[in-house]
């Protein structure tokens, strides 16, 4: 029987209980970020999307930044997980200064090839003459979650893309979680994983063009949910380069409900895709973010990333 109008809306709310928190969740975050937004007195912050993202103008990154200023990238950063500066152009010494914003500067633990001369915190990632020069990075991931302490966050300024190819998208992982039913947030918070190197040593090693790895650390034991350590929010922290295991359950419920959730933390809905221009300044939150980048780009195409990374604190 068809269904009258005036129906369709209540039943779907009967249907799908965690949308309706979700899509709640996300009304209260968006007052909330546009009542913070008002009082940005340094810098201009202009959302990129509902997920994650946000435009900051006003600041030349190359010259000194003021604690009042610093104050400001810092809650826009905290408040929109991905910020991009547009037209920027650092010098090594003033990428590193910028990246001391959030915290230590540190170096990659297991690449060692393309990083600048002089500069070793600085790691070059290139996509030239058909080869990925430390990572293809097509596949979604957060940063060294192999480590003990994995960074807090990286900074990338593009130097060489051609507009349009090879995005990089972040998948928020506060919503993530947050869209999870109860039952499923009560079973995954307090749940422990697995994280190794293995698989990127796999892949970086079937590259002639790295330089190889040899030793890798042993597997770490991290939450599956983590709380950030700055905002108090709770995100899904498993990804399916460096998670190889749920624990304290089976194997077969560790690969199904892993599958379950590598299908559910990477949903269009909680993705900011960044198309990048030279000159960008991109800082992400390896905390609560998962990223990937797109491989839609012709044999030819120069990429030029220069990454510095932000050290973080151990998962809790
Ligand atoms: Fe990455």
């Amino acid at each position: 029987m068809a269904q009258s109008a005036a129906e369709m809306p209540e039943r779907a709310n009967q249907t799908h209980p965690t949308n309706q928190s979700h899509l709640a969740n996300q009304t209260q975050r968006a007052n909330q970020s546009h009542r913070a937004g008002e009082t940005y007195r340094r810098i201009a912050v202009t959302k990129l999307c509902g997920a994650a993202g946000a435009e900051i103008d006003g600041v030349d990154l190359s010259q000194a930044i003021d604690a009042e200023t610093v104050a400001e990238i810092r809650r826009a950063f905290l408040e929109n997980c991905v910020i991009a500066f547009r037209g920027q152009d650092l010098a090594p010494e003033r990428q590193i200064a910028f990246t001391e914003i959030f915290g230590k500067v540190e170096q990659h633990p297991l690449y060692r090839g393309n990083a600048i001369e002089g500069f070793p915190d600085i790691l070059v990632l290139e996509h030239k003459a058909g080869q990925f020069i430390n990572g293809k990075n097509d596949i979604w991931h957060s940063d060294i979650t192999f480590s003990e302490t994995p960074p807090l966050g990286s900074v990338l300024h593009c130097r060489a893309v051609w507009e349009g190819y090879a995005d990089t998208m972040f998948a928020n992982q506060y919503l993530a979680f947050e869209a999870l039913s109860e039952p499923l947030k009560r079973l995954f918070d307090g749940m422990t994983a697995e994280y190794d190197a293995a698989l990127l040593r796999t892949l970086n090693n079937s590259q002639n063009y790295n330089a190889p790895m040899g030793a890798i650390p042993p597997p770490v034991v991290h939450p599956v949910v983590r709380t950030h350590p700055e905002t108090g929010r709770k995100a899904l922290f498993v990804n399916c380069a460096y998670t190889t295991r749920l624990l304290g359950v089976t194997a077969e419920e560790s690969k199904r409900l892993l599958d379950f959730l590598y299908a559910h933390c990477t949903r269009p809905d909680f993705v900011y895709r960044h198309r990048w221009r030279v000159g960008d300044v991109v800082m992400f939150d390896n905390r609560c973010l998962l990223h990937y980048v797109v491989q839609d780009h012709p044999f030819d195409m120069h990429r030029r990333m220069h990454r510095t990374t932000a050290s973080g604190d151990r998962p809790f």
